[in-house]
């Protein structure tokens, strides 16, 4: 590939031109920590929030500059680099950048100086930790000037959007000569006029002797300079003494001089975080000082992100790109979307806080590989529901539940996910666990209490099972005229806005997703043996089944909706927005489409919605305002959710096809979106290495196939759930291990290593007629088993499986 390659172990992407077509970035974080950071070290670094926390700044408004980021500025005989190409942008004579798990390394040789600079974040404490390593490689002595650099934010990354003015006020940077750092942070936390203390302190320090700190970004860049032309690199003895910055913009920056002879190497460390405490600090200064000490912290962080991502599934099949995929980068994507959800890349608007559908479905998504970790979210999530059954919208660690109104489609996804949990673990016992309910302002999800006072409280318990069904319950009656779910302000599409404002519009997706967490609630009554609630559920779900099909069918296809005065969209009558991915797939998903309407829908969603950069959201792309749909209709043609090829929904539709047995399709529907697919990285531009939101749809005038808004989307989660539970067809159930796999028909053998409840299932899929899906035998250790349900063991062992396709 023109900009870079997978390494021989898939664990590393190894970038070896400076000047990708955007910014291809890493996320180096533990859970309270994270560094966002580009293949040139631009990025940015927040703790717990990445909006109430920013440590330092990056320019969204011109992400493809790439700046500021975590720099260091080397000097001598009045030449200037920086060892990471960017901001100098001096061309180095070697680049190569490692983005590997948990980390990221970049190596550059630049007049002799032969570099790299490893920067990671180590398991538990509050920081990055930037390892430099210098060689002089001439035959000469160098005499070298070395500046670290950052730019800092402090605080509430928003509130500094809109009042950069007023918010710098209250910074203050100091250098303090005893811990021989700089130390930042704002003179109070301003929210409106909720002013606090601000409660924790930023700090930056390097393990060179200080020759100079300077803690003013102008005193640094110069009048009228940016990071590409720093007064203090590029000027004779430029770099001046500025230990205290008040009210204006801060930065970290040291000069410190080093000698190296002929062949000679140096190492040394530069550490940058947030936290509360001082002794923490302290602590964390003496430690990351010592090199040694950071290199062995980066180890543990290494095996750390190993063992969490290689200790568990893997496959193997004739597609090695797949693999990677699978068995790396998907896991580490889908790691990354349930440690900081949907808000901080480099395109994403750095809100903060997870929302709550997002969160459901990274948490079910994660359960085969860390169940504990679903555990956990499960209960989180499930606090935000209130006794009516609607839930806050999702919450911030800094700033608790979210107060603004949640989207309908809310209601239906934690069944999915607790279900998953007790698949993999067989704990039933989570059913019944405790946990509080949520009251705040919001009545019935819809209207505002005007004598709410405050913020959200607890509101007495009721056990896990109760809060989902409440869930349900409350979607299962929220209905319009036509007896489905209403739109309100948006369901899974945010950008359907207008469809429900009137609270009168109804979403057809929503009731066949209903069904699907109504059929998937039933089966867990069963499982706990309570009859009556399974045919209550089930019962529910026939009703909803019978309304999609007589009122939502439109001929070859199901409509997407009804707006608030009735007037169904989504329909042949439609000269644009005809025809919905989602309303298709989900009828499959759901079990709603049958025989002749299952058959109708994958044809059409083939004839109107597929194309050779993948499946569209829905066809034809809208071209101007639709006031009674909202804003989808106003995205440039086929960005984002007016008709681009939106990847999760792609991959419901392969989940789809994988449940139709057309494993050609699902492998199809997959492959076209796979970000090491692409083939035109011009075209595509974005990481190849994670997936993207969307694709730019076919009725862009000129940017169809350009990937867009990667690493924090749900199509990571649901990508992997495709690839092992649906394609490869290994499947969690209550009782066992189903294998149903639906794969292309040239692949001739597969693999998968399956670790579930107490022991490893050895899997080889063996398709010697070339079919797409059909088991017809399992042996399990020599002895042919009856269906394809997998015995629980639960003996610490490995089982060997063969499955034969016929
Ligand atoms: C984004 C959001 C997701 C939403 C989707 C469609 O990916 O993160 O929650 O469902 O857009 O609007």
């Amino acid at each position: 590939m023109k900009y870079g390659h997978f390494s021989k172990d898939s664990l590393e992407y190894i970038i070896t031109k400076p000047e990708t077509p955007y910014p291809w970035i890493n996320y180096l974080t533990n859970e309270a920590y994270c560094s966002v950071i580009s293949q040139c070290a631009g990025g940015y670094s927040f703790y717990r929030d990445c909006r109430t926390n920013r440590v330092t700044r990056w320019h969204p408004e011109d992400y493809h500059c790439d700046r500021p980021g975590k720099y260091i500025f080397v000097r001598e005989n009045k030449k200037a680099y920086s060892l990471t190409y960017q901001p100098l942008r001096v061309k180095p004579s070697h680049y190569v950048c490692h983005h590997g798990l948990g980390y990221t390394s970049i190596d550059a040789v630049n007049n002799g100086l032969k570099s790299n600079v490893t920067y990671f974040v180590p398991e538990k404490d509050h920081c990055e930790v930037w390892i430099a390593t210098l060689t002089n490689q001439t035959k000469k002595i160098k005499k070298l000037e070395v500046f670290p650099y950052v730019e800092f934010l402090i605080g509430d990354y928003h509130e500094e959007l809109r009042y950069r003015n007023i918010m710098n006020l209250y910074n203050l940077v100091k250098f303090d000569k005893k811990e021989k750092a700089i130390f930042a942070k704002k003179t109070a936390k301003w929210q409106g006029m909720n002013i606090q203390p601000f409660s924790s302190q930023i700090f930056f320090a390097s393990s060179l002797k200080v020759d100079g700190a300077c803690t003013q970004k102008e005193a640094f860049l110069g009048r009228y300079n940016s990071e590409e032309k720093p007064d203090a690199v590029l000027k004779e003895n430029g770099f001046k003494n500025f230990p205290l910055c008040s009210g204006e913009d801060g930065i970290g920056s040291f000069k410190h001089t080093l000698t190296l002879k002929p062949g000679e190497t140096k190492e040394f460390t530069v550490v940058l975080g947030q936290t509360e405490k001082m002794s923490d600090i302290k602590r964390i200064l003496k430690n990351y000082k010592k090199v040694s000490y950071a290199k062995s912290e980066l180890k543990k962080t290494e095996k750390i992100w190993q063992d969490r991502i290689l200790d568990n599934i893997e496959i193997k099949t004739p597609d090695k790109d797949f693999d990677t995929m699978t068995n790396v980068w998907l896991k580490y994507q889908t790691y990354i979307c349930n440690l900081w959800s949907r808000s901080p890349s480099f395109f994403h608007e750095g809100s903060g806080g997870r929302g709550y559908r997002d969160s459901c479905q990274d948490s079910e998504a994660i359960v085969s590989i860390n169940p504990e970790l679903t555990k956990q979210k499960i209960f989180k999530i499930a606090s935000l529901i209130r006794r009516d059954g609607t839930s806050a919208p999702g919450w911030s660690e800094t700033d608790g539940p979210h107060k603004f109104l949640p989207n309908k489609d809310h209601q239906i996804w934690l069944t999915t996910t607790v279900a998953a949990y007790v698949k993999e673990t067989g704990d039933k016992s989570i059913l019944s666990v405790k946990l509080s309910y949520l009251k705040d302002r919001w009545i019935k999800g819809w209207k505002i209490d005007s004598s709410w006072k405050g913020g959200a409280k607890e509101d007495g318990k009721g056990t896990l099972l109760e809060h989902i069904e409440a869930n349900l319950t409350f979607c299962f009656n929220d209905v319009g005229e036509k007896g489905f779910p209403k739109i309100g302000h948006a369901d899974w599409n945010d950008a359907i806005d207008a469809a429900g404002i009137k609270h009168k519009g109804e979403s057809v997706w929503l009731a066949q997703a209903l069904v699907r967490s109504l059929r998937i609630l039933a089966e867990l009554c069963d499982f706990i043996d309570d009859k009556k609630k399974k045919n209550k559920y089930l019962k529910m779900a026939d009703v909803m089944d019978e309304r999609v099909n007589k009122k939502g069918w439109d001929g070859d296809w199901y409509v997407r909706g009804f707006d608030d005065n009735g007037q169904v969209y989504g329909t042949k009558k439609d000269k644009e927005g005809k025809i919905y991915l989602n309303a298709q797939s989900w009828a499959v998903l759901a079990g709603i489409a049958k025989d002749d309407r299952l058959k109708k829908v994958l044809a059409s969603v083939d004839k109107y919605l597929n194309g050779p950069h993948g499946l569209a959201l829905f066809a034809p792309a809208y071209s101007s305002w639709v006031k009674r749909l909202g804003r989808i209709s106003m995205f440039s043609e086929g960005t984002k959710e007016n008709a681009a090829v939106f990847c999760h929904a792609a991959t419901f539709m392969a989940v789809a096809y994988a449940m139709s047995g057309k494993g050609d399709k699902a492998y199809e529907a997959v492959k076209r979106i796979m970000p090491n697919k692409q083939e035109n990285m011009e075209l595509y531009r974005t990481e190849p290495y994670v997936f993207a939101e969307y694709l730019v749809g076919p009725q862009n005038p000129y940017r169809y196939g350009e990937g867009a808004f990667t690493w924090i989307t749900g199509t990571a989660g649901w990508n992997f759930m495709a690839a092992t539970e649906w394609i490869l067809g290994v499947r969690r159930e209550f009782n066992g291990l189903r294998i149903d796999p639906s794969i292309p028909r040239s692949w001739k053998k597969c693999f998968v290593r399956r670790p579930f409840r107490g022991s490893v299932y050895a899997i080889e899929i063996q398709n010697p007629k070339g079919k797409q899906s059909g088991v017809k035998k399992i042996t399990v250790d020599g002895e042919k088993i009856e269906g394809n349900v997998l015995p629980i063991f639960a003996d610490k062992k490995t089982h060997k499986v063969i499955v034969t396709l016929g």
